[in-house]
C-alpha cells in the first residue's frame, strides 16, 4: 500500500502558526492546530494512505464511541479544527446526529473529510442494511460515506448485507467498503466470492493485542488494517506500563503519542478516542518523532495475544 504525504517536514513551531484561526474560532486558544506549511487547510499534516480501490484514507481519525450529546458535537468540530480529517462513528453508538452536527459546526467541506459509519448486527441481510445505511445518512445529514464497514458479521446474514454495501458502492454512495471484527474463515469467504473486495479491516489492536498474523494477512490481501481501542481504553495500565513510560519520556512525548506512533510505523489507520481537546491535540501530535528499532523491539513482547474486551466476544 503506498502512503501519500502533503507536507514534507513539518516543524512544530508551523504547526503553531498556521490553522490558528479555526482553532481559535472554536475556543481553542492554546492548542495549535495542524497544517502543512503554507496551507490554510489543517489536517494536510496527516498522512494519508491509498486503499485498494485508489480512495486516500487518513492515517490518524477520531473514534467517538460514548461521545454522545453536546460532548460528541464539540469533540468532533474540535479534533477537525485541530486538523482531524477522519471521524469514525457507528449505528450503535447513537450519536451520528452528534457527529453530523459537529461536522457542520467544523465548517469544513464535506468532501475535505472522511466519514466512516459501521452497519449493526439488527440491520444484518441485503433489504435491512439498505435501509440502516440510509438511517446512518440522514442521521449524519450527509448523501454519501466514505467507508461503510461490517460491524460484527456474527450471526445473521453478513453476506447480503455485503451485496448491498456492494450495490451502494457501484452507485457511489459509499466510496469504499469494509468489515470489522470479522474471522480469517469471513475473510478468505469474502476475498474468494466478493465482487467488490474489502478494502478496509478494523479489528482490536494495541500495544497488548497486536494482532500480528491478521495484519500480515491483510497486507497479503492488500486491505487496510485500521485499529480499535488503539489504547486498549487504557486497559491492563496502557498509560502508565513501564516500558511504554520510558520510551515516551526518552522522546519527551506521552505513553499515548508512543502508542499512535507504533501503530502509525507499523502501517495501521488508528481512530483514537478522547473528549478532551488537550488529548485529541495530544494524539494528533505524532508526525515529529520516530520510535527506532530498538523501541518498536521493546513494545513487542507487551503483547498478550489476547483480547482486552472479552465481554463483546
Ligand atoms: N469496530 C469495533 O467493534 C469497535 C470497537 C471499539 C471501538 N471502536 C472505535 O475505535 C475507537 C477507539 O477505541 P475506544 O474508544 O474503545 O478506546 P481508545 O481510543 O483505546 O481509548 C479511549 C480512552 O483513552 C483516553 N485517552 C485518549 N487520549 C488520551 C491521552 N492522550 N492521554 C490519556 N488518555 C487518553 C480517553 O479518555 P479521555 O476522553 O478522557 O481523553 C478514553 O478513556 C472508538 O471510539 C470507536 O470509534 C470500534
Amino acid at each position: 500500500m503506498t502512503e501519500q504525504r502533503n507536507s514534507n517536514g513539518i516543524s512544530r513551531r508551523q504547526f503553531l502558526q498556521v490553522g490558528a484561526a479555526s482553532a481559535m474560532a472554536l475556543g481553542l486558544g492554546g492548542i495549535p492546530s495542524f497544517a502543512a506549511p503554507g496551507s490554510e487547510t489543517p489536517g494536510d499534516a496527516i498522512p494519508w494512505v491509498t486503499l485498494n480501490n485508489g480512495l486516500k484514507m487518513p492515517r490518524l481519525g477520531l473514534g467517538t464511541m460514548t461521545l454522545t450529546g453536546d460532548v460528541g458535537i464539540r469533540s468532533v468540530a474540535e479534533a477537525i479544527a485541530l486538523g482531524y480529517r477522519l471521524i469514525d462513528t457507528a449505528m450503535i453508538y447513537s450519536n451520528e446526529v452528534e457527529v453530523g452536527k459537529g461536522i457542520r459546526q467544523s465548517g469544513i467541506e464535506r468532501e475535505k473529510l472522511f466519514v466512516t459509519s459501521k452497519l449493526w448486527k439488527t440491520d444484518m441481510g441485503y433489504e435491512n442494511a439498505k435501509q440502516g445505511f440510509q438511517t446512518s445518512l440522514d442521521k449524519l445529514q450527509t448523501d454519501y460515506l466514505d467507508l461503510y464497514l461490517i460491524h460484527r458479521p456474527s450471526g445473521g446474514d453478513w453476506k447480503g448485507s455485503w451485496r448491498a454495501m456492494e450495490e451502494l458502492y457501484g452507485q457511489g454512495k459509499i466510496k469504499a467498503i469494509g468489515m470489522s471484527n470479522a474471522s480469517f474463515a469471513q475473510m478468505d469467504e469474502l476475498i474468494a466470492n466478493a465482487k467488490v473486495k474489502p478494502a478496509v479491516h478494523q479489528i482490536e489492536t494495541h500495544a497488548f493485542f497486536q494482532e500480528d498474523k491478521a495484519h500480515e494477512y491483510l497486507k497479503q490481501h492488500g486491505i487496510q488494517h485500521e485499529a480499535w481501542a488503539p489504547f486498549a481504553e487504557g486497559r491492563h495500565g496502557m498509560f502508565s506500563q513501564e516500558t511504554l513510560s520510558s520510551i515516551a519520556k526518552k522522546h519527551r512525548k506521552s505513553v499515548a503519542q508512543v502508542c499512535l506512533r507504533w501503530h502509525y510505523q507499523r502501517g495501521i489507520v488508528a481512530i483514537p478516542r478522547s473528549r478532551q481537546k488537550e488529548h485529541i491535540a495530544e494524539n494528533l501530535n505524532i508526525f515529529d518523532f520516530t520510535l527506532n528499532h530498538t523501541d518498536m523491539a521493546a513494545i513487542a513482547p507487551l503483547n498478550l495475544g489476547v483480547t482486552q474486551f472479552p465481554e463483546w466476544n
